[in-house]
């Protein structure tokens, strides 16, 4: 074959298989269907490809200790509320009514709940945003909640502190965990993209671990995971894993993305901390066993103001 025939196809067969278009995981692509992956993302938005984005991996070793860290404060998290879970075509999510909020654990402002989604893997696989310290856990929760003086997310996108976001691990257990029957019993009624449907009455309180369990957390300034990536997002992500048997994991699986696939891997590989510092609470572990032990012996030998 001539070389300019052969470039011409080529660059064809690129524009087809990159040809813009809605963003997507790169689970979802393929050459009949070209989305923009996670690479490709600052095509759907420019600030995607900004310095401080999110997840990232958090390497315990090198966060750093904030005594101001102290418990969030959980308001009305107890608040049994009826609301919809929808298939929005990268997650499913639940819009709560803006009763229940955060504040403390030096938090700038009172945050209200604006909504929650999760993300995760393929068939109880990896499948968490966030890393520790490389590990990927099956699935995340995102409550997101934005500054209690705005009414719409988009007002506080535009303000660098105007969203908090508190991330939570689920790990596999070997008992189902009921208080997410409300939730994953729906999963197959909202499929379809677009497709939503009524839940039975549950509080926020019963999908995430008790208190006295939330006090280890890391915290640090980044941005959505997902198009528009926009940076206004203090991120909280706790250490405690949420509990979920297998079989609840792989039930997230049977949803679906707009063209009938299942819906996994919808999450966004990490992002480069780019200088930022991320800070542990005042008594999140450090999980390296390696450095735990250095840091026992140091604080054993009374140098503990080196760590
Ligand atoms: C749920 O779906 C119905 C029917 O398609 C639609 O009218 C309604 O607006 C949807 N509700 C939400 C919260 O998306
Ligand atoms: C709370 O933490 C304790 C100690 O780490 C653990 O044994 C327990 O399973 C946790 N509870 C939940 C619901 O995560
Ligand atoms: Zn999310």
């Amino acid at each position: 074959m001539q070389p300019l025939i052969l470039s011409v196809l080529l660059a064809a067969f690129w524009t087809i298989c990159t040809g813009s278009a809605d963003w997507c995981y790169q689970s979802q692509f393929t050459c009949d269907h070209p989305c923009n992956t996670p690479d490709k993302w600052n095509h759907a938005n420019s600030d995607c490809a900004k310095e401080f984005q999110s997840p990232i991996n958090i390497v315990t070793r090198k966060t750093l200790k904030d005594e101001r860290l102290t418990p969030i404060q959980f308001k009305n998290y107890q608040q049994i509320f009826r609301s919809t879970i929808k298939n929005n075509g990268h997650s499913v999510q639940v819009g709560v009514p803006h009763h229940s909020t955060i504040s403390g654990g030096n938090l700038p402002d009172v945050y209200k709940a604006v909504q929650f989604h999760l993300h995760w893997g393929s068939h109880g696989g990896p499948g968490s945003e966030h890393t520790l310290d490389g590990e990927q856990y099956p699935m995340e929760l995102h409550i997101v909640h934005m500054k209690e003086k705005y009414t719409d997310l988009k007002k506080a996108l535009s303000d660098p502190q105007g969203i908090a976001v508190l991330g939570f691990f689920y790990e596999k257990s070997n008992s189902e965990n009921r208080k997410y029957e409300p939730i994953i019993n729906n999963l197959p009624k909202i499929k379809a993209t677009n497709s939503n449907t009524s839940l039975p009455s549950f509080s926020l309180e019963q999908l995430i671990p008790p208190q006295q369990n939330l006090t280890n957390y890391y915290r640090y300034k980044g941005s959505l995971t997902t198009p528009g990536c926009t940076e206004a997002v203090i991120w909280t992500v706790f250490e405690n894993p949420i509990p979920l048997s297998d079989n609840q994991l792989r039930k997230f699986s049977e949803v679906e993305f707009h063209n009938g696939k299942p819906m996994v891997g919808n999450f966004r590989p990490v992002q480069p901390l780019n200088g930022r510092l991320v800070f542990r609470s005042g008594s999140a572990a450090i999980l390296a066993s390696s450095s735990l032990l250095v840091t026992t012996i140091v604080t054993a030998l009374g140098l503990s103001h080196l760590n």
